[in-house]
């Protein structure tokens, strides 16, 4: 057991070497490269990140691995390659690769781009192993972990490629779930390295959604979360191609929301204002948001915002927060659920 994972990380290893090779010296490699050009990843990213391509073969892969002596029905159970009707076949044909280490620093799995867009799906990761868990696995956890122990904080993005061209902008301490879906594991994993976490998620429909869900994830873990937020439509990638990597780290990284203010402009984003019933669902749903604040100031604070935004006076929102309240109370004594009053919203998509 103990040798066959020993045996598996050296194959990683080597076929990591593989795909940089196919990607960096081989006319094979050429359209991914300038594919990678065009995107404005660097030499350096593509260094750093251990940045591969697999060649549009069957089973280029399978035939290298085989001649250094592995073996291959063992490589199945480790993600690399699968039986086909003639022989070994290699997972990822034409396809971007990004190694994805462990937090140790060994390659433990690979995530694969399609070079054209029309193709589907957009990422294939390898599958689950006995050394790769989705559940558990941060990306770039191994490069990012000393500066996140430093700031006390990690920066959490939805992709890949948003986490190189943030590194490259100056934010060292990132990283990313595999996909949207962060777990609770991945949160309390987190949280040994790190009080805080600045999510910065896509800034399309379903990037939002799930900052959201994300952020109340990473919350019941106890960290502190603030969101930074991009335009509509746009993901962290997109924007630094666009506004470059200073205006990324002032006007994104550098501003986050805290997370009270991220969940206020989201109900209000949810509920249609103009509707008195939606908007009074919005009200009490701000209202339970912020009478979990500890500070009387800060809920002040976000009391007037509110007033403001809905037209009612200060003191009746005071009034009815704090019928809330004593409302939570008794229903915590008596060991209740509380009714988010946000649970509809959240189910109605
Ligand atoms: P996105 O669709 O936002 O991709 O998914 P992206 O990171 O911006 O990719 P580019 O810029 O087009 O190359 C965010 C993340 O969700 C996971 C990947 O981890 C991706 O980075 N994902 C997405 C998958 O696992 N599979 C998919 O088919 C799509
Ligand atoms: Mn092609
Ligand atoms: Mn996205
Ligand atoms: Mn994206
Ligand atoms: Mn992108």
């Amino acid at each position: 057991e103990q040798r066959e994972m020993r045996m598996w990380l050296e194959a990683y290893e080597l076929t990591a070497k593989f795909y940089e090779a196919v990607l960096n010296g081989t006319e094979q490699g050429k359209p991914a490269k300038q594919y990678l050009v065009e995107r404005g990843f660097t030499d350096k990213m593509i260094r750093t990140f251990r940045i591969g391509f697999a060649p549009a073969f069957w089973d280029k892969l399978s035939q290298v691995l085989e001649s250094k002596g592995y073996n291959l029905s063992s490589l199945e159970q480790g993600g690399l390659v699968r039986h086909g009707n003639n022989g070994y076949l290699d997972l990822f044909r034409e396809r971007i690769i990004f190694p994805i280490h462990n937090h140790q620093g060994r390659i433990i799995a690979f995530a694969g781009r399609v070079l054209h867009s029309d193709q589907q799906p957009k990422y294939l990761n390898t599958p689950e192993t006995k050394l790769f868990h989705k559940s558990k696995v941060l990306y770039n956890l191994h490069q990012a972990r000393p500066y996140i122990r430093k700031k006390n904080q990690i920066v959490l993005f939805e992709g890949y490629a948003d986490v190189i061209k943030a590194w490259e902008a100056g934010v060292d301490n990132g990283v990313a779930a595999m996909g949207t879906s962060l777990t609770s594991e991945h949160a309390s994993m987190m949280k040994r390295y790190a009080a805080e976490v600045i999510l910065c998620y896509d800034g399309d429909e379903a990037g939002q959604k799930a900052a959201y869900k994300n952020l109340q994830v990473l919350e019941q873990s106890g960290l502190h979360v603030k969101v930074a937020m991009l335009p509509p439509r746009m993901d962290p990638d997109e924007y630094i191609m666009k506004h470059g990597n200073r205006t990324f780290m002032t006007e994104i990284i550098g501003s986050p929301l805290t997370s009270t203010q991220f969940k206020l402009q989201w109900f209000k984003r949810k509920y249609n204002l103009n509707q008195p019933d939606s908007k009074l669902a919005y009200i009490r749903s701000s209202l339970h948001i912020i009478s979990q604040l500890q500070a009387p100031s800060e809920r002040e604070l976000y009391l007037k915002e509110l007033s403001r935004d809905c037209d009612i006076e200060i003191a009746t929102l005071k009034q009815e927060m704090h019928e809330m309240r004593q409302e939570n109370q008794k229903k915590q004594r008596i060991g209740d659920n509380i009714q988010k009053p946000w649970n509809n919203v959240m189910n109605d998509r």
